[in-house]
């Protein structure tokens, strides 16, 4: 190996796509993953992200473009040539070996002898030093997925790929498992791209967050960015939950002002697409746990500035931190608020007549020519 091949470094695609026939899976795609980061390509079903995965770890030819690790091209170069281990959904753990004999495959497979120090690490690092002489059928979902990674990691890639690793796991391992991964990653400081339909599995584990749709990438950030600033209706949509009102533009300054739902909203000029312009349609959002609930009785007593909407509940549920209502609303056919339980007013109930209000701040607002409820479904946009 050239100095260069050991070196690591980012992971860059530039152009790549990948059509089957007249079906283009990926379009032409620019994308930046720095070196020992936490990566997550999060879409929904058939949106592109094993085929996307699959390029980089050079298991799908690329139709166009190119991969590169640390500046250099690895394009042309066969997978198990590049420095770059898988672990997929189905663990393919080998049946007949114990966790220790499956951890050193890949060491013994390179004719390497002496393993014991290695496989001792790796045993260390997914926590499983107890389970060493266990066979696979034996461990848990969830200490089989460990094994998987202690795996793939005792090659020491410089990047790791996880296609859906979690997607076997049943809610609360699959939680605990973020977790761990994040922890183990955090611990070796390998590039770890995790790809997965779960948003709030992006959210927790990834620095970045990829959100595809279609075979495009529609935005890219950080978990706390995206889901503040979303840039399109998928996006909001489809990271939690966002309320989408139609409206028009009325005026604009500092604040933009928009008539909808038969009253006026605010928003920072900033949180608009640009440039905002009167008479333009526009879509306000604000996310359900930015707004507060008052029962119409009270609404004397909300403080001046907040945007406001009236409405009617239809439906309350008692989740324990947090009441979900719906609100049936001239603004929007039903919005969705959040009310954490600290003092719960008993008023608000299926039928009370209430006010929405929240901080023009917390609103956002996005370009109107886009469907209101792309992402919504949980099922992909037509590209
Ligand atoms: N070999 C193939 N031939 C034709 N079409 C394919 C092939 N492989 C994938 N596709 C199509 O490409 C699109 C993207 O597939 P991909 O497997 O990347 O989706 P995904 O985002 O990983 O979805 P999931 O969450 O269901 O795993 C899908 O519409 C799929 O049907
Ligand atoms: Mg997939």
């Amino acid at each position: 190996m050239t100095q260069q091949q050991t070196a690591g470094g980012d992971v860059r695609l530039t152009g790549i796509s990948k059509t089957y026939g007249s079906f283009t899976a990926v379009h032409p795609l620019d994308l930046t993953v720095p070196q020992g980061s936490f990566f997550a390509l999060l879409g929904a079903s058939g949106c592109g992200k094993t085929t996307t995965l699959r390029m980089i770890a050079g298991l799908e030819e690329a139709t166009t473009g190119t991969v590169s690790l640390g500046g250099r091209d690895i394009t042309d170069l066969p997978p198990y040539k590049r420095p770059v281990n898988t672990v997929f959904q189905s663990y393919a753990l080998f049946p007949h070996l114990d966790v220790s004999e499956n951890i050193a495959f890949g060491l013994r497979r390179r004719g390497i002898k002496s393993v014991k120090k290695q496989v001792g690490e790796m045993l260390d690092l997914v926590q499983l030093g107890d389970f060493a002489r266990r066979k696979p059928h034996r461990l848990s979902g969830g200490q089989q997925q460990r094994v998987a990674v202690a795996r793939a990691l005792i090659n020491h890639p410089q990047v790791l790929l996880l296609d859906e690793p979690l997607g076997a796991l049943d809610l609360k391992l699959r939680r605990q498992m973020q977790l761990e991964l994040k922890r183990i990653q955090t611990e070796v400081g390998i590039t770890f791209v995790h790809v997965t339909h779960d948003q709030e599995e992006a959210m927790t584990m990834a620095d970045t967050v990829a959100v595809m749709n279609g075979g495009r990438v529609e935005q890219l950030g950080a978990p706390a960015d995206l889901y503040e600033n979303p840039r399109t209706t998928f996006v909001a949509n489809f990271l939690g939950t966002s309320n989408l009102i139609e409206g028009e533009i009325v005026s604009t300054g500092t604040d933009v002002v928009v008539s909808a739902g038969g009253g006026e909203l605010r928003l920072p000029v900033g949180r608009c697409p640009s440039p905002a312009r009167s008479g333009e349609k526009l879509l306000v959002g604000v996310r359900p746990e930015k707004i507060s609930l008052t029962h119409t009785d009270d609404a004397d007593a909300i403080p001046d500035g907040r945007n406001r909407v009236t409405g009617r509940i239809t439906d309350s549920s008692f989740i324990g931190v947090s009441t979900q209502y719906v609100v049936e609303s001239p603004a929007g056919a039903s919005l969705q608020v959040y009310e954490q339980n600290i003092e719960r007013d008993s008023r608000l109930a299926a039928g009370a007549d209430v006010v929405l209000h929240w901080n023009p701040e917390h609103t956002f607002g996005l370009d109107a020519a886009q469907s209101i409820n792309a992402g919504a479904d949980g099922l992909e946009d037509v590209a």
